[in-house]
């Protein structure tokens, strides 16, 4: 067989970048357990240079692994990778990567980008079918491109070229939920004006009975479905959650070395059921994610629509330039969001955002629209600097947020015990 140059560069390139990411370190893992640390403000100064990575919660598996390759010299966006291409790899995590929960034509796209520090360079990825790692993609995007965005079937191309192989993405979990939602759901799709539409107003609320007749009729329609698609029982009450729940899952890692160098990442099967090519704001740079060296690092999951209206992470960074706190930096992107929707906590109540913010000087905030999901699981930040510990965010509003579209209401107590996605 022969191997044309561009071939064997490629698929070079792609064992280069495999075999780098999955080299075993010598260090074995400093933490495996998980240490609540809270404090009123949610911000710390770092004492001297530590190395420090934080992440959103679904990292907490591959923060351990990634810090000690990040402490033994390791790259600091290698790091953060490592962090983001474990959810990435794992099909139960339906918010990222292979698993993830499709578009509303049951197909998987994905989006990333990231950000090196120390070479001020960028990559980013949006709307890519059938690759895994798009954020590693995103690195290649930066590393053997002259541009920073590809998007759709370019970017697939690109990916192909480089030796990343294609897969199938939808699982068989995903698929059945994605046949779940059209099958019984898709009258409450992403058509049609959204919440930023002057015109728009929430649906009138039946009751906010858990009891109430409308609610028990729709559960026992998706109920019903569920059975005959064939979902298993176990996974019954998950599946239909996420199909009146659509989540946004996605996951974001900043990362700082002892020699004050800085890089992110963030990547995302996006929000459930949207729009094919729809991007969101996981490959935007500036909105999912934005580092710089002399300042910070920020990144973003939540809804993607409103973080790019802010330009998320671009803001707190500039904030942090102009002398905020990475508490105060966050906070005032989400008071950017609030402003958007002139304090209209009727709509507010329907997206919700999470910051991760790591200043320069390893100082670092997780903020919240909201305190937490309608389950009543708060919203957190996995911090690693020697010790792994997941905190909780300083949220803006008290209370949960109403994920869209707004039916049902109320959330009864069944759908809520929810075992198995992971946020
Ligand atoms: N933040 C992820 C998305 O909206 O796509």
């Amino acid at each position: 067989m022969s191997v044309s140059r561009r071939g064997f560069l490629g698929t070079a390139i792609a064992a280069s970048i495999t075999a780098h990411l999955s080299a075993q370190e010598s260090n074995p893992s400093p933490s495996s357990s998980e240490h609540q640390h809270q404090t009123d403000s949610n911000a710390h100064s770092a004492s001297g240079k530590k190395p420090i990575m934080i992440c959103a919660g679904n990292g907490v598996k591959y923060i351990d692994e990634a810090f000690a390759f990040l402490k033994a010299g390791g790259d600091t966006l290698d790091a953060a990778l490592r962090v983001v291409k474990g959810p990435e790899d794992d099909p139960n995590d339906d918010s990222v990567g292979y698993g993830g929960l499709p578009n509303e034509e049951g197909i998987v796209e994905l989006d990333a980008c990231c950000m090196h520090g120390p070479t001020r360079r960028a990559g980013s990825v949006g709307g890519v079918r059938n690759i895994k790692n798009v954020s590693l993609v995103s690195k290649a995007v930066m590393e053997h491109t002259g541009h920073v965005m590809l998007v759709g079937e370019g970017a697939e191309r690109f990916a192909v070229a480089l030796g990343f192989p294609r897969e199938n993405l939808l699982t068989e979990r995903s698929r059945k939920i994605w046949l779940l939602w059209k099958e019984a759901h898709s009258l409450d799709d992403w058509w049609g004006p959204g919440l930023a539409d002057p015109h728009w107003t929430a649906p009138a609320t039946p009751t906010n009975s858990p009891q109430s007749q409308l609610w028990d009729e729709r559960r026992q329609q998706l109920e019903q479905h569920a059975a005959l698609i064939g979902i298993e029982p176990e996974f019954r009450q998950a599946a239909i959650r996420r199909v009146l729940v659509p989540p946004t899952g996605t996951i974001h890692c900043s990362a700082l070395n002892e020699k004050g160098e800085m890089s992110g990442c963030t990547t995302t099967s996006g929000l459930a059921f949207k729009l094919p090519g729809r991007c969101g704001d996981s490959p935007i740079i500036g909105a999912g994610c934005y580092t710089d060296q002399d300042v910070g690092s920020a990144g973003a999951t939540g809804s993607g629509e409103e973080n790019i209206k802010v330009a998320g992470a671009h803001t707190i960074v500039e904030n942090m330039r102009h002398g905020m706190s990475p508490l105060d930096a966050g906070m005032d992107a989400l008071k950017r969001i609030v402003r958007n929707y002139n304090n209209d906590t009727n709509k507010l109540k329907f997206m919700d955002m999470t910051y991760y913010v790591l200043r320069k000087d390893g100082a670092y905030a997780g903020v919240s629209l909201w305190e937490g999901y309608s389950d009543g699981e708060k919203h957190k930040i996995v911090v690693h600097d020697g010790m792994k510990r997941s905190e909780t965010t300083v949220a803006l509003f008290k209370g949960s947020s109403h994920e869209f579209p707004p039916f049902p209401v109320a959330m009864p107590k069944e759908l809520t015990e929810d075992s198995v996605y992971v946020k």
